[in-house]
């Protein structure tokens, strides 16, 4: 084993203190704290454990934590009134619905009725577009945990070839498009890549968010790169990553592990950018 591994946790845990502090500060000045509205529709059992631990970590920094329960069949019309009415509310800095919706709501119409300067998660197109062309604005919660670590880990990034597998919206998409503003040499690909080994060989960044357990094999990897690892795999084994994280260790100079890389990244960067959204608001 050479690899570094990148603990998440604990950087996670650092930013969410810094967090905490600056919220005690906020609700000094502005004699109220921030709040965050978290919305779950229907039962999806994944999606109720990420929102519990939300709603713990957002009470836990100090923060009023709403959460709105639909059920499964709400008319998509009812969840616009609600998104509305917390648009509307002076009390609520950010609103989150979580991802994914039942296939009778069209989660665009959702995400975009989201005021864009409530808009912590990042996915409303105004805030695609200022990140798209580099005006501030919220930034989606994992890609932004991403580069914080890779930051941390390499300082510097200009300059370094970088290779992103996977296009979402939520992740592959905003990851380029923050490691174009870094000045790093960005490649996008995705499942209709040709010679996906051939493009990784050449990377000193990985950011790996395809969804398909340790698709990326270590002999892919060029030596000494930074993996980071974004997939989160339910196996019979257990959770594993998109990244083969074993027999990376021998080949990476540094790699995040899975669980305790990024996914503790994403709500400490919630917490952050729901914090910033309520500074921006009160001034
Ligand atoms: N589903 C999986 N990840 C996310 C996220 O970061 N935000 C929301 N809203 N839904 C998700």
């Amino acid at each position: 084993m050479t690899a570094a591994i990148i603990d998440g946790k604990a950087f996670a845990a650092g930013l969410r203190e810094r967090v905490a502090q600056r919220v005690t500060r906020f609700a000094e000045q502005a004699g109220r704290a921030p709040g965050l509205a978290v919305v779950l529709v229907g039962d999806d059992p994944a999606s109720a454990v990420y929102v519990r631990s939300k709603g713990k970590a957002t009470k836990a920094a100090g923060m009023g934590g709403i959460e709105h329960r639909l059920p499964a069949d709400v008319p998509q019309q009812a969840l616009l009134d609600l998104v509305d009415a917390l648009n509307a509310d002076p009390a609520i800095d950010g609103i989150l619905v979580q991802l994914p919706l039942p296939g009778h709501i069209d989660e665009q119409a959702v995400t975009t009725r989201i005021d864009p300067d409530k808009d912590v998660d990042g996915f409303h197109p105004v805030n695609a577009g200022r990140l798209a062309v580099g005006l501030p604005g919220f930034v989606p919660c994992t890609p932004l945990g991403c580069l914080m670590l890779l930051k941390d880990q390499l300082g510097d990034l200009s300059g370094l070839e970088a290779v992103v597998i996977g296009r979402s919206n939520i992740v592959g998409k905003p990851m380029a498009q923050l490691l174009i503003a870094e000045s790093c040499t960005v490649t996008v690909a995705h499942s209709r890549t040709r010679d996906l080994p051939s493009v990784v060989q050449r990377a000193d960044i990985v950011v790996a968010a395809v969804g398909r357990p340790q698709m990326v094999k270590a002999a892919w990897l060029k030596p000494g790169a930074t993996v980071i690892d974004v997939g989160i795999n339910r196996t019979p084994e257990g959770l594993v990553g998109d990244v083969d994280f074993a027999g990376a260790l021998d080949v990476a100079g540094a790699v995040t592990p899975v669980p305790g890389g990024v996914g503790p990244m994403t709500i400490a960067v919630l917490l952050r950018n729901t914090l910033i959204s309520a500074e921006r608001r009160e001034n």
